[in-house]
This record gives structure tokens, sequence and C-alpha cells, in this order.
């Protein structure tokens, strides 16, 4: 009989990319490509000017469709030799699923997808970089970007608090924990389990959580928690 897997959950932030060439939010001010988030990133703006939405996801979609898999998310996939894994991540990119990682959930949507704007169950891949005004959904209605905006609920906060409760080892990396409700996830994990945070920035966390804190890149962090898991 085999031994019961163990369950690693894993929640990610936009530091996992950034050895991959994409800047991660705060650093560069909390302007995204020299836009307000008031301007690109809420309902409020696409009502105002959705061509200005459209152009500014457009460029972060071709940068993305650009970049590729850095050794950090290559490690994550190598885990699931050995261990259940699940990741829950903040990014919008999908480098953990070109990196192999079998199991994802995006709690801010995926940016090569569009939904419609008259059913939000209607979505559909980007096909190349650009999503433009006149783009259609099968019911005519125009199509938006497949993006939690500010402002927006997270339809998956449920199901991926249900998934940190399962971790036997949870693994914060790359996320500064100041966007809700993601951040709270962290306080769904379970009082047995080994919990380990991966970010250069050890401050982050508060400590009296329990975190053993890997204060490193994503990359060597990665690296060094792999050679111990597995
Ligand atoms: N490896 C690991 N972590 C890194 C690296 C790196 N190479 N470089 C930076 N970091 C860390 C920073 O120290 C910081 O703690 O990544 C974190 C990035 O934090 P934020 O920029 O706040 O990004 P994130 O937490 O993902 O933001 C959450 O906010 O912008 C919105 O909806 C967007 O999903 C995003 C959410």
């Amino acid at each position: 009989m085999q031994n019961k897997l163990k369950t690693i959950v894993v929640l990610t932030g936009s530091g996992i990319s950034a050895e991959s060439g994409i800047n991660t939010f705060r650093k560069s001010n909390g302007l995204w490509e020299e836009h307000r988030i008031e301007d690109v990133a809420t309902p409020e703006a696409w009502h105002r000017n959705p061509n200005l939405v459209l152009e500014f996801y457009n460029k972060r979609r071709k940068q993305i469709i650009e970049a590729i898999p850095n050794a950090a998310h290559l490690a994550l996939a190598e885990l699931e030799k050995k261990y259940k894994v699940v990741i829950i991540t903040q990014n919008v990119d999908d480098l953990h699923e070109r990196a192999g990682s079998s199991s994802v959930m995006h709690l801010h949507g995926e940016i090569k997808k569009s939904r419609s704007t008259f059913d939000s169950n209607l979505v559909y891949p980007i096909e190349g970089w650009e999503l433009k005004l006149g783009d259609t959904c099968e019911m005519g209605s125009q199509l938006r970007p497949h993006i939690v905006w500010f402002g927006e609920a997270v339809p998956t906060y449920s199901e991926a608090e249900h998934r940190v409760g399962q971790a036997d080892i949870f693994i914060l990396i790359g996320s500064s924990l100041n966007v809700y409700p993601a951040a709270g996830l962290i306080h769904a994990v379970k009082e047995q389990a080994s919990r380990i945070v991966i970010d250069p920035d050890a401050n982050i966390i508060d400590p009296t959580l329990g975190f053993r804190i890997i204060a490193e890149n994503a990359v060597a962090g990665m690296a060094k928690l792999l050679q111990e898991l597995v």
C-alpha cells in the first residue's frame, strides 16, 4: 500500500515572476506602465475609457507571452513528483501552467482570457496578444479582459480558502500581502501545517504566525527548498 501523498499548497504573488522579467506591482510605485490603478484596473475605468484599459492589458499580455517560466516556477512543478501540489496564484500570467504545474488557481483572473460583459460565465482564450473594441462574445456583447479588477469580488476565494486548509505544508512566495482578500488566505492554514515564506523582504510576514523565513529571491529560495523536500 502506498503512503498518502502530503499536500503542499503554494500561494504566489508577483515576486515569483520577477525573475522572468515581469515587474512586481509595488516596485513600480503603484503605477503600471505609467498609469494609475484607478485609470486602468477598475470597473469605473472600463466604463470611462475601455480603449485605454484594453490597450493597457494588451501591452501586459504581449510582455507575458514573451516571458518564460523561471527556475522557481519549474521547481514547483518538480515538487509534483513527490507531493500533491496546489498552486494558488495572485498573478494573471500563465507561467505556472507553462512550467508544468497541473493544479493552478488564479485568484485575480487570467490575462490570456477574455470574458463577456453580458454574461461573466462566457470566458474565451485570446488568440495572440490583442483584445479590441468590437471583439464580441457569442451573444454579441463586448469582451473585456478576464481580470478581477480592484473593487470586484474574487470568485475563487472560497475554493482557495478550502484548499489552503488542506495543506500539510504551506509555502508563500513573492507577495507583499497587501491586497485582500488574497492576503487573508494565510489565516486558513491549519495549525499543525508547516509554513514557509520565500521573499527577499522578510518583513512581509507577522513573526507570530510561525513561518520559517527564507529571505531570498524565488529562484534561489526554491532551489534550496526543493533540495530539502525531494
Ligand atoms: N523573488 C521573490 N520575491 C520577490 C522577488 C523575487 N525575485 N522580487 C520581489 N519580491 C517580493 C517583494 O519583496 C514583495 O514582497 O515580491 C513581493 C511583491 O509584492 P507586490 O508587488 O505587492 O505584489 P503582489 O503581492 O503579488 O500584489 C498582489 O496586487 O497588484 C495587485 O492584483 C495585483 O495580484 C496583484 C496583487
